[in-house]
């Protein structure tokens, strides 16, 4: 689908001024510390999440007026029009209450052209992330590109997952039902390493940046990935789910890549999902066994 050039440059800065005044906000908070409560067992929210929702819905509501809005903190509105804002106002909470600072404010914007289906997916057209920590704001345009502080950005050059920077994430819901740390396992002994940095959308920001080669996470909704994953697409990368096929806004998993990685993860999936292409891991108890047996031996200078 092609949007007027004008038309997405309108968008992008109106919600990177959005973004820009939340990011400011969530700041200040975390400067000043917040209570934090939990939404289920171990999910968190806080007064800045909800703060950041309602200042992003209502800017949003007087810069476009038609435009829906869809936020993680229970935002439904304007859901039958054409365009639509899956906004997550602060992702990396857990980050976020813990003074760890890893976290933004996402913003993608959904065409939905008249007649689709409720459950099918229109087009992202326009994405802001805004890390506020570091003053970075990543944009982009449905096939025009994507930007880091007004710079072009691009995917980087690296051709296979041995040489690779590589991220995942893990839910906070229902952790005992993800087989991720499988994944983090096997991609973490044939790559660079796997940061887990506590921000979706940043990870994708990353992507798009160069700064990592891919992010994969199996949990995830519109709008933790939404923006994230235009501005992957712009800056010349590939998003899919994990067996290639189209990535869906609701389908939950994401592979974001450089594509040039691309086969080659989705070939580890597949083999993994499939039983093979497992290392085995020590159980805690065999590894005390050989700490054990190695403490017993005298000191030789050499390395382990
Ligand atoms: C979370 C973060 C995290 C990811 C979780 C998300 P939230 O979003 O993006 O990196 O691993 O799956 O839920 O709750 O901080 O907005
Ligand atoms: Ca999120
Ligand atoms: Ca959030």
């Amino acid at each position: 689908m092609s949007t007027a050039g004008g038309e997405a440059m309108v968008w992008v800065e109106g919600a990177a001024a959005i973004a820009r005044e939340a990011g400011a906000r969530l700041r200040t908070f975390f400067e000043q510390g917040v209570e934090t409560e939990y939404k289920g067992d171990v999910d968190l929210v806080t007064v800045a999440d909800r703060t950041a929702e309602k200042l992003i819905r209502e800017r949003l509501a007087v810069a476009f007026p038609e435009h829906g809005v869809y936020g993680e903190e229970g935002t439904r509105e304007r859901m039958e029009g054409e365009f639509r804002w899956y906004v997550d106002p602060l992702d990396g909470t857990t980050n976020f209450a813990h003074g760890f600072p890893q976290f933004c404010v996402s913003m993608g914007l959904e065409q939905r052209p008249a007649g689709l289906d409720a459950a099918q997916d229109g087009t992202i057209v326009a994405a802001v992330i805004y890390d506020p920590m570091r003053d970075e704001l990543y944009t982009a345009e449905r096939g025009r590109g994507a930007w880091l502080n007004g710079k072009p950005m691009q995917v980087s050059r690296i051709p296979e997952l041995a040489e690779a920077l590589i991220a995942t994430g893990f839910p906070s819901r229902k952790r005992h039902d993800s087989p991720n740390v499988h994944f983090y396992h096997e991609f973490t002994l044939r790559s660079h390493g796997v940061r887990r940095a506590g921000s979706a959308a940043l990870d994708l920001a990353y992507v798009a940046a160069g700064r990592l080669e891919a992010f994969w996470e199996f949990n995830l909704n519109p709008w933790d990935t939404a923006a994230g994953i235009l501005l992957v697409e712009e800056a010349g990368g590939r998003v899919t789910n994990f067996a290639d096929g189209a990535f869906a806004l609701n389908s939950r998993e994401v592979l974001a890549s450089n594509g040039l990685i691309h086969a080659e993860l989705v070939g580890l999936f597949e083999a993994m999902f499939a039983g093979r292409e497992l290392t085995p891991i020590p159980t805690p108890k065999e590894f005390a066994k050989r700490r054990a047996a190695r403490s017993a031996l005298p000191l030789t200078g050499n390395a382990p």
